[in-house]
């Protein structure tokens, strides 16, 4: 690797990164957050998280005295909360181990609940100006592509080859602007399909570009091709709220509208059947209010919302049961829990995306 290479994307990057708040900072702590946050959400959604998140939790010892509850509200709607978690008890091992103070190199970071490699290597380079070579796919995509790196994209011998590169050239001044550089480049020209080659600092000497074919590297992996299924999700409701249950797919750790899958049931029994388990009653269900596709990691999804008023007047009549000791009733038997939530509340909550967009399509 020459110097000059890694001079050209540097001084690219100084004159062309986007101006984002976590680059306006030098305070160890708000990297951590904004590099945890980026884990697994686009930079644009992350912006107005990470703002209101360090309002709120301004130090890594506020963090680590907050209530979990308020530290999910503050995450609610980013998703994947097993990282607002993990990112509250490595405050609290920060602050009673590390006398609040983030250790500055990879290994001890790691230790730390929610920081892998990657994350480990981003915080030591762009927080302490260590010299630490932080590899995600788009660091790959783009090194792989400057070297002429063969493999696929999930390859572990691409990987070892990426690495080894990527560490030399984390040697050199400004290691924290050198790591970010990378990730823009992947970010914003040295993109999966169609990559901006006319706007690249590397692009001269670019193997992957001199083949003529740089969006064949790195290989795409084996597609695994997200099995399609079909849900149904109950939206009952009494008078402003809304029945929520804790998700036994995700060990109750957040919350979901009851569901049902639809492989073996059709809707209107399906939505039947929850009811009963609910409420013991033998309501019907109306629907689908609203039909619409979630696509997870695994699986390509389809969901019905069906819906239910469930007054206390109905539930006089049906079994004079009001709503919340039902609900009680309910979670006793399943080891998980229920609530009756008004707007405000499912907001403070760690809801399942799919409940998140049913709610949006069909409460209103
Ligand atoms: N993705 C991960 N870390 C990032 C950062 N610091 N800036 C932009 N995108 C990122």
């Amino acid at each position: 690797m020459s110097r000059d290479l890694r001079d050209s994307i540097l001084r690219w990057y100084l004159a062309n990164r986007r101006r984002l708040p976590w680059r306006e900072t030098r305070d160890p702590y708000a990297i951590w957050v904004s590099e945890v946050m980026l884990q697994q959400t686009r930079v644009e959604t992350v912006v107005a998280y990470y703002e209101r998140f360090l309002r709120t939790f301004p130090t890594v010892r506020a963090l680590a005295k907050a209530r979990e509850s308020d530290v999910l509200a503050s995450w609610s709607g980013l998703g994947y909360y097993r990282r607002a978690r993990n990112l509250h008890a490595a405050a609290q091992l920060v602050a009673r181990e590390h006398a609040g103070r983030l250790p500055q190199d990879p290994p001890t970071l790691r230790a730390l609940p929610g920081i892998g490699e990657y994350t480990a290597a981003a915080i030591a380079s762009v927080a302490f100006g260590r010299a630490a070579a932080a590899v995600d796919g788009n660091v790959i995509r783009v090194l792989s592509r400057i070297h002429g790196l063969r493999g696929t994209r999930t390859s572990l011998r691409l990987r070892r080859a990426v690495l080894e590169r990527a560490e030399r050239m984390a040697q050199g001044p400004r290691p924290g602007d050198w790591t970010q550089a990378l990730m823009e480049l992947g970010a914003t020209v040295c993109l999966p399909r169609e990559p901006l080659c006319g706007r690249c600092p590397a692009s001269r000497r670019c193997a992957a570009r001199r083949a003529g074919t740089p969006d064949r590297y790195p290989e795409p992996a084996a597609a695994v091709k997200p099995r399609a299924g079909r849900r149904l999700l109950l939206l009952a409701r009494d008078g402003r709220r809304v029945f929520l249950v804790t998700d036994p797919d995700d060990s109750h750790a957040t919350w979901t509208l009851p569901y049902a899958s639809l492989d073996a049931h059709r809707p209107a029994r399906a939505a039947r059947a929850l009811s009963r388990r609910y409420w013991d009653t033998d309501y019907q269900p109306e629907g689908p209010r609203a039909i619409f596709r979630h696509r997870t990691f695994s699986h390509d999804w389809t969901y019905e919302v069906w819906s239910l008023s469930v007054g206390l007047a109905g539930f006089s009549e049906a079994r004079g049961r009001p709503p919340e000791r039902a609900a009680r009733a309910a979670s006793a038997a399943q080891a998980g829990s229920a609530v009756w939530v008004g707007e405000r509340r499912v907001h403070r909550l760690p809801v399942r995306a799919h409940t998140l967009k049913a709610l949006k399509r069909a409460w209103k």
